[in-house]
């Protein structure tokens, strides 16, 4: 009898993880999709299920967005129902979102084992809502899918050593995958009126550095001193602190910054490709600038992709404007890189783990 896998994806990343997996996965085993609705304007979730074919949810929660404790609670009631009803052998969970952390309770109080893609990845840093999510879904989870070595690392110092693998990094698979693809869909380039190499691309959509009035204004006026042309695809979060703090004036009067609409996948790692460098706080973003070997720039103190920093190709400059400022004028990456994220087949491998059992 066929595996019957429940698959939980809410937000953004999530797709793009979603795709490479879920593609093989029902090759293989029965899955049933579960959109909890975290993200849903079309740009941030239905744009990625039609470009990338993401299989249409079975189920979409429309929970929305909302205070952390309310979102998540109204994720552990829809969970719950549905997996009551759909009684599925095991229930795959990415990343570290709320979904994520709705996905790993509802399941664990099941007895229903649970699967997490992107396990043991940590920043130390509880201040971030992710680090709390990663790690009760880590204690919950069954079988833990690592895709880098310090993640397997960092499971075992926590004592968690049964159901952990290190499978390689679905991420780098799609964007392997996706990569020509881009190439074939629009020149988006273009259409924004840009020169290969000779812009960077930025995008901001962490609470430390949104919610914050003195980190978000330091950031942009970063971008504004640099005088570096940027095209940054704004995050629904980021955009209403803009207006909030009053920085839009200052962005239109500077002329370098184009705010555009986020995008989908495929314009994405077509804009990350060609960039001359990356200027971000997004986990996923930070690896394919450097998976696309772009030198990267972070908005925060410490990350998760540990290996892009050791590596000389993703430097940490938080909100700091003179270093942000610096880096985006002077930062120049090592000349090698060594390979963290796998082989491209990650996704294959989580699959083999989760339908043979
Ligand atoms: C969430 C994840 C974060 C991830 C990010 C990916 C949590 C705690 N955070 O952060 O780990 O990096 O997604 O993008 O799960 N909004 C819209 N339309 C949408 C989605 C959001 O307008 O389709 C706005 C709403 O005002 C909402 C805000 O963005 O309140 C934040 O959305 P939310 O999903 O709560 O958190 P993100 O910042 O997107
Ligand atoms: N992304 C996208 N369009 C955008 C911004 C990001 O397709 O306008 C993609 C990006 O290429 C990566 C993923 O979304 O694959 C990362 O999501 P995000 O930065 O929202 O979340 P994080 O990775 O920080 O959790």
């Amino acid at each position: 009898m066929d595996i019957n896998v429940l698959t939980i994806v809410g937000a953004r990343p999530q797709f793009v993880k979603a795709s490479v997996v879920s593609a093989i996965l029902r090759q293989r085993c029965d899955e049933y999709l579960v959109h909890t609705g975290q993200h849903y304007d079309h740009n941030m979730s239905q744009l990625f299920f039609d470009e990338m074919k993401i299989p249409r949810p079975d189920l979409n929660l429309n929970i929305g967005s909302g205070p952390h404790g309310e979102q998540t609670a109204k994720m552990l009631i829809g969970l719950e129902k549905v997996m009551l009803d759909v009684r599925p052998d095991v229930v795959l969970i990415y990343g570290d979102t709320n979904s994520t952390l709705a996905g790993a309770i509802v399941a664990g109080k099941l007895n229903i084992p649970v699967a997490h893609v992107e396990a043991g990845l940590r920043s130390f840093n509880r201040r971030m809502p992710e680090e709390i999510n990663r790690l009760l879904a880590d204690r919950i989870s069954d079988r833990l899918f690592c895709p880098t070595q310090t993640a397997v690392d960092h499971l075992q110092k926590e004592g968690i050593t049964e159901g952990v693998y290190l499978t390689g990094d679905v991420m780098f698979d799609a964007a392997l995958h996706f990569s020509c693809l881009a190439e074939e869909k629009g020149n988006v380039l273009q259409s924004l009126g840009l020169e290969a190499n000779s812009y960077v691309l930025a995008t901001c959509h962490r609470p430390q550095n949104t919610d914050d009035r003195q980190a978000f204004t330091q950031i942009i006026e970063a971008m504004i001193e640099s005088k570096e042309e940027i095209v940054f695809p704004v995050h629904p979060r980021s955009i209403g602190f803009i207006q909030l703090y009053r920085l839009a004036d200052s962005i239109e009067r500077a002329k370098n910054i184009h705010l555009i609409d986020p995008v989908g996948y495929l314009e994405m790692i077509q804009l990350e490709k060609n960039a001359k460098k990356i200027l971000t706080d997004s986990g996923g973003v930070q690896k394919e600038a450097y998976f696309f070997k772009v030198p990267c720039i972070t908005m925060r103190r410490e990350t998760e992709w540990i290996e892009t920093v050791i590596d000389g190709w993703n430097i940490l400059a938080g909100s700091d404007k003179d270093k942000i400022k610096q880096a985006l004028n002077e930062f120049t990456p090592a000349d090698v890189q060594r390979n963290h994220y796998g082989d491209g087949h990650a996704s294959e491998r989580i699959v083999d783990l989760l339908c043979n059992v």
